[in-house]
């Protein structure tokens, strides 16, 4: 029997809509295979606001420092848009990535065949795509000091981020993504901007020592991140795993997620240092995002949610087995048609709704198991 424990966080929006249909994918695994874990659940963002009155709780953190792997949903909300910056959701997400150390993001960009016509490009430059953007997530503009809006002497205000890399943070992320690469084909793109910042000339320099002196067998390429931008919408399948900083890891795994039809599609993990039990520290979550307009209504896409928790199996809980066949069931669902409001071309088709997407997923697991 594997074991092992789960923080689910919800959060804001769609978030709790797409993890209820997580938690069904979570009961079908522990009455069907030998597997059983220790949930616990609790509030992350603008619910968290709403019943803390901070975005992430101090309580909410120390469980997260003592789980194996943490679930979230999404945060953020319109509701919460006055909030002072200290306490808009986003700073209870990004809280988490930087008091767990989570600086390994990795966001898996795959387009499954049966949606290869979904994509805003052509199908032949899409079809078979499987990238991995792993993006730095615990340091950067994101958290560098100083930061701030700030009033000159004349009494303009002036606004001020500061992008701030040390070496072994570069080393960490850079390791992580050859180590990632040499399970796949083995090649990597790191991307910066060298041309016009310091951080980017140290970043390239780190990035080729590590590859140079640990990773000899990996080709490894660098390129600015604009024109990693264009070549991403130009021809993405020349990559296999990207490397980049958080800001433009933010922007770049953006645009790669588009290129699979859909942000409804694309699940994450964000990987830390060993916990004491010997495991990552590990958070997965949706790439999407809270997505107001359309939370409530039954038509949230839940396929990146249930994806970062097949992540979960594969990274956190050693479960390759149950992982691949519930990207098989995903996959088989997809290719038998199903499909939420994001990815209907013809709007005259009716969509499927959240949970039957997840009805779905569970039959094709039954049939699979
Ligand atoms: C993401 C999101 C977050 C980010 C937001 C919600 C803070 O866009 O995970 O990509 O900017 O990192
Ligand atoms: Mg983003």
């Amino acid at each position: 029997m594997k074991t092992g424990s789960l923080l689910i966080l919800p959060g804001d929006g769609i978030g709790p809509e797409v993890m209820d249909e997580v938690c069904r994918i979570i009961d079908w695994f522990e009455s069907k295979r030998n597997i059983q874990f220790d949930k616990s659940f609790d509030l992350v963002g603008g619910a968290a606001f709403d019943q803390y009155k901070t975005p992430l709780s101090d309580a909410t953190l120390a469980k997260a420092n003592e789980v194996d792997a943490i679930l979230l949903g999404a945060v953020g909300g319109p509701k919460y848009d006055k909030l002072d910056f200290s306490l808009k959701p986003e700073r209870g997400l990004l809280r988490l990535r930087k008091e767990l150390d989570l600086y390994s993001n990795l966001r898996p960009a795959q387009c499954f065949d049966a949606l290869s016509e979904y994509s805003s490009l052509k199908s032949e430059i899409v079809s078979g795509l499987d990238i991995m953007i792993v993006r730095e997530l615990s340091s950067g503009s994101y958290f560098g000091e100083p930061r701030g809006i700030k009033n000159k002497e004349n009494g303009e205000r002036y606004a001020i981020n500061t992008t701030y890399y040390s070496e072994n943070e570069i080393r960490r992320v850079a390791r992580s993504a050859f180590e990632i690469a040499a399970k796949r084909t083995g090649k990597v793109c790191s991307m910066e901007k060298a041309n016009v910042m310091e951080v980017g000339v140290l970043w390239r320099e780190v990035v080729q020592d590590i590859k140079d002196n640990e990773f000899p067998q990996i080709e490894l390429t660098h390129m600015y991140a604009d024109a990693g931008a264009m070549q991403l919408v130009r021809w993405p399948k020349q990559f296999d795993v990207i490397v980049t900083d958080n800001l433009f890891g933010d922007l770049l795994s953006d645009c790669a997620a588009m290129l699979t039809g859909s942000l409804g599609m694309l699940p994450s993990a964000s990987l830390g240092n060993k916990n004491a039990n010997g495991k990552l520290k590990a958070m997965y979550e949706p790439v999407h995002g809270s997505a107001p307009d359309i939370s409530g209504k039954g038509l949230a896409n839940p396929i990146a949610c249930i994806l970062s928790f097949s992540m979960a199996l594969r990274y956190t809980f050693d479960c390759k087995r149950e992982a691949d066949i519930l990207d098989k069931s995903v996959e088989k669902v997809l290719r038998n048609g199903i499909r939420t409001a994001d990815l209907l071309q013809k709007k005259n088709k009716k969509p499927a709704s959240t949970s039957e997407v997840c009805d779905e997923i569970i039959r094709e697991l039954e049939l699979a198991n």
